[in-house]
């Protein structure tokens, strides 16, 4: 990956003027570290609104854009998925750096050419799982967890967004990728149910997923909730764990932290048939930790990642890999809600 490695602004560009492609366009706007150049959508009056904010170009097309700035080094892409493999390989092929919004494509052969070209490329592709930046889930990252059990809720009101994909592909996959980075172990069975309400995808899941290891992660999205819930609860042999994303909180209880008090407790329990524990203060042998979390915006700290990544030539945190079996995990969970549906005995 020998490129040029000045501390000028990288030019970089937004590709979908939409909701997210707003968000990157202000990131980046913000960012020292990155020249905003251009926008692209192929409806160019989108384009030119975010690109008039910020003071770039406004293009329809990613051949335009290359035509205006040769020099263009990353981009952002922020379209609906099935636009992303097309519009990815576009840039990938001359050799531009590629951040897509996650999922990183439709199906996982999309998703494995991606990959497949980036490394020929010696590109930087980095996938937009931004959960990955939540201050929640990186103030969970500093404690050693084997998780043995995860429990995910991550519901909301349907907001007629993403309608191009299932609920699975849309919402649980943050979860997926979560779940895939806490437990680090390949996926052994999955048994899901679904069901559509809205339109032809799955507008609300449940996934039981069994790993490698032992460990198992079950996890409920919704997009026709009252209400938005972002929660997950996980036990490991050593500690408990609670979060909240929506509301930035979490606690960690840790039992070795009293394990003196403890031995003297299962030796007791293993010596009486009945023991009277009725005085046993629970809280007293447990380490209750509240997670320490920061107020940093998880999609800027997502976009600083990746412009290093692309500064520094290393690998992304959020791989291409990573984002593959998100994919392949998301379209096992709805093959197996299609069988569900097809023989609910099964
Ligand atoms: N990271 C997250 O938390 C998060 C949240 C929501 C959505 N997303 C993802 O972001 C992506 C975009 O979602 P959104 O809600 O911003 O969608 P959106 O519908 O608001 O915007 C999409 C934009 O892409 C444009 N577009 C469509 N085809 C194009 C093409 N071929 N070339 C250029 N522009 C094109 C559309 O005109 C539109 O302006 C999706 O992949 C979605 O899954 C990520």
């Amino acid at each position: 990956m020998a490129r040029q490695n000045s501390q000028a602004p990288l030019p970089v560009a937004v590709i979908g003027a939409g909701r997210m492609g707003g968000h990157h366009a202000r990131i980046y706007a913000s960012l020292p570290e990155a020249q905003l150049v251009g926008i692209v959508d192929t409806d160019i009056s989108r384009a030119h609104l975010l690109a008039q904010q910020h003071n770039c170009g406004a293009y329809a097309s990613i051949e335009a854009l290359l035509t205006a700035c040769p020099d263009l080094r990353a981009a952002s892409i922020s379209t609906p998925t099935i636009y992303h493999r097309a519009l990815a390989e576009t840039l990938l092929i001359r050799a531009i750096d590629t951040l897509i919004e996650k999922p990183l494509a439709p199906t996982v052969a999309d998703a494995q050419a991606l990959v497949a070209l980036a490394r020929s490329k010696q590109c930087v592709l980095q996938v937009g799982h931004s959960e990955r930046f939540n201050p929640v889930v990186r103030a969970l990252s500093q404690h050693q967890l084997e998780p043995r059990f995860i429990e995910v809720h991550r519901i909301s009101p349907m907001r007629f967004r993403s309608v191009d994909i299932g609920v699975v592909l849309d919402l649980m996959i943050h979860d997926i990728d979560i779940v895939h980075h806490l437990v680090r172990s390949p996926v052994a069975s999955i048994a899901a149910v679904g069901v559509a309400v809205i339109g032809r995808y799955e507008d609300v899941a449940n996934a039981r997923i069994v790993f490698a290891n032992g460990c198992v992660a079950n996890i409920t999205a919704s997009r026709l909730a009252m209400k938005t819930e972002r929660r997950m609860r996980l036990f490991s042999p050593d500690a408990y764990v609670s979060v909240d994303y929506q509301k930035k909180a979490g606690v960690v209880i840790h039992k070795t932290a009293n394990q003196e008090q403890l031995d003297i407790l299962q030796q007791q329990l293993a010596a009486e048939e009945t023991p009277d524990l009725s005085n046993l203060d629970y809280t007293q042998l447990v380490h209750v930790d509240q997670l320490e979390i920061d107020d940093q915006e998880p999609l800027k700290l997502q976009l600083q990642s990746f412009l290093h990544a692309v500064r520094n030539r290393t690998e992304p945190v959020v791989t291409g890999e990573d984002g593959t079996f998100a994919v392949d995990v998301a379209t096992r969970i709805t093959e197996a809600i299609a069988r569900h549906q097809a023989n609910p005995n099964l």
